[in-house]
């Protein structure tokens, strides 16, 4: 008997209805656009309006997901949460998803559900994937399902380097057995280690951030779990590896935790120049760039050092490499250009932005496979892959994550600073929420100070 496959049926994505557009912001903050549009990538940001948080666009991707699919709450098993954005310290957005669920389907009705949230910066909702792939995997899920939430706020402080790159939004995941959307391929590849690249005090606000060193953080992690991965995928799957070929020649696609769109060049460029060094056509590509400067120390310093940043300005105009981006690492970035950085969400938006414009372009996508690579700050990395279903066809049809970007509403300069200032409920909505999750009182009472109260407003 072969052992079921276990992956991601369907999923939804949640995202704001207000942006803000990047050439508007450039200009305000008197910003090179070039350096915002181009350096970074961004060209849209996703602002949440007054009366929305992480809970409700994690309960609006998680509504969406269950009517899509027909689904009774007594089919599903857990809700599992990823998440930063916290607005408690001790209860978890996945029990306000539960309270605002009832609001639809009745009191009670997922009280049987196994519902916490996984906190690791942006690596949160990666944590409850496994989680629950693995739940299911052993049997304890008595035939229900699982759904996986990644939802997040990321907010800079105003002024700061890390502000072009903020963003919101969520993404719901329907994980079971024999899955239509993708596999996930038992192989994963880990790093944790105790770093200071992001964080967040509890006395402050916003985040401490060392941007241009979390960039180092990031790879040096993502190293670490990707030899994990590539040792237990070889072990696992046996591909047929010769030795001119790279592991990277068996996937597809790529998807990568985007804390802002053109990391996803900076990580593809780090693991190319390893993955290809050592072949054969490292020869044509050291013709276009000339040699790779040699490692002295391998640590996180050298590679935020001048000598490697040039070389790597060199490798990503390569033909090889700008080839190998084109097919398969630029379309996971595409839905972040008009969103902005989703913490937790954002590998999860790449992959369904991958998903809906490579069907678009015609792409035949059953059999394909991607490559994962996800990140937290503090930190920790994995990699790990999937197998695009036969169901895939069926379900793309049905994606709208395109279409919602296309319909939001673009907001003035001045409504962006008001709301980034502004407590829910302490300031006027850009919009009256309409089929959707609002917060509609914040407590003040001696029993209730600080809890949030959320409607379902029809
Ligand atoms: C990531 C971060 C450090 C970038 O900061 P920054 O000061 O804007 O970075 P840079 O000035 O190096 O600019 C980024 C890129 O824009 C490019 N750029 C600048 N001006 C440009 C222009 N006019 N046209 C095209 N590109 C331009 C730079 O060359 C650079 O590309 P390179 O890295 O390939 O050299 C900052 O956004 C940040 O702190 N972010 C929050 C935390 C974060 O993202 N962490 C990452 C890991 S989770």
């Amino acid at each position: 008997m072969t052992a079921a496959k276990v992956g991601v049926d369907d999923a939804t994505v949640y995202v704001p209805k207000l942006y803000l557009d990047m050439e508007e912001f450039a200009e305000r903050r008197h910003l090179d656009p070039d350096h915002i549009k181009k350096g970074i990538g961004m060209l849209q940001m996703a602002i949440p309006d007054n009366y929305e948080d992480a809970a409700t666009m994690a309960s609006d991707a998680a509504l969406e997901l269950i009517r899509r699919n027909g689904l009774q709450p007594s089919e599903i098993g857990r809700i599992y949460v990823g998440t930063e954005t916290m607005e408690d310290k001790s209860k978890p957005v996945a029990s306000k998803v539960v309270g605002m669920l009832e609001q639809v389907y009745g009191r009670d009705t997922f009280s049987h559900v196994d519902g916490v949230d996984h906190v690791f910066a942006c690596i949160g909702g990666t944590y409850a994937l496994e989680n629950t792939l693995d739940w299911i995997r052993s049997g304890r899920n008595r035939g229900k399902a699982g759904i996986v939430i990644a939802t997040d706020v990321a907010k800079y402080e105003l002024n700061s380097d890390g502000e072009y790159t903020q963003g919101a939004g969520a993404v719901a995941m329907l994980v079971k057995e024999e899955p239509r959307l993708i596999e996930i391929e038992e192989s994963v590849g880990s790093c944790t280690k105790h770093e200071r690249d992001f964080f967040k005090p509890l006395d402050r606000e916003h985040p401490v951030v060392d941007g241009k060193y979390s960039i180092a953080v990031y790879l040096d992690a993502m190293k670490t779990a990707y030899l994990g991965f590539a040792k237990d995928f070889v072990e696992r799957s046996r591909p047929p590896l010769t030795k001119d070929s790279a592991l990277s020649d068996f996937a597809d696609y790529f998807t990568y935790h985007l804390p802002f769109p053109e990391m996803a060049t900076q990580a593809a460029a780090y693991y190319f120049i390893h993955e290809w060094r050592d072949l054969a056509r490292w020869k044509d590509i050291e013709r276009e760039t000339g040699p790779l400067p040699p490692r002295k120390d391998y640590s996180v310093n050298e590679l935020l050092s001048e000598d490697y940043r040039a070389f790597r300005k060199k490798f990503t105009s390569s033909s090889a490499f700008r080839n190998v981006y084109a097919s398969k690492v630029y379309p996971s970035t595409l839905a972040g250009r008009r969103i902005g950085n989703t913490y937790c969400a954002s590998i999860y938006i790449g992959f369904l932005g991958l998903t809906e414009s490579q069907a678009e372009a015609g792409a035949e996508l059953t059999g394909k496979r991607v490559g994962f690579a996800s990140y937290g700050s503090g930190c920790s990395a994995k990699v790990f892959s999937g197998v695009y279903q036969e169901g895939v066809k069926e379900i793309i049809k049905k994606m709208n994550l395109f279409t919602q970007l296309d319909l939001r509403k673009r907001i003035s300069f001045e409504d962006y600073e008001t709301l980034h200032k502004s407590r829910p409920c302490e300031a006027e909505s850009v919009l009256e929420p309409h089929s959707e999750f609002a917060i509609n009182m914040v407590g003040k009472g001696k029993f209730d100070y600080g809890f949030r109260y959320y409607d379902f407003a029809s």
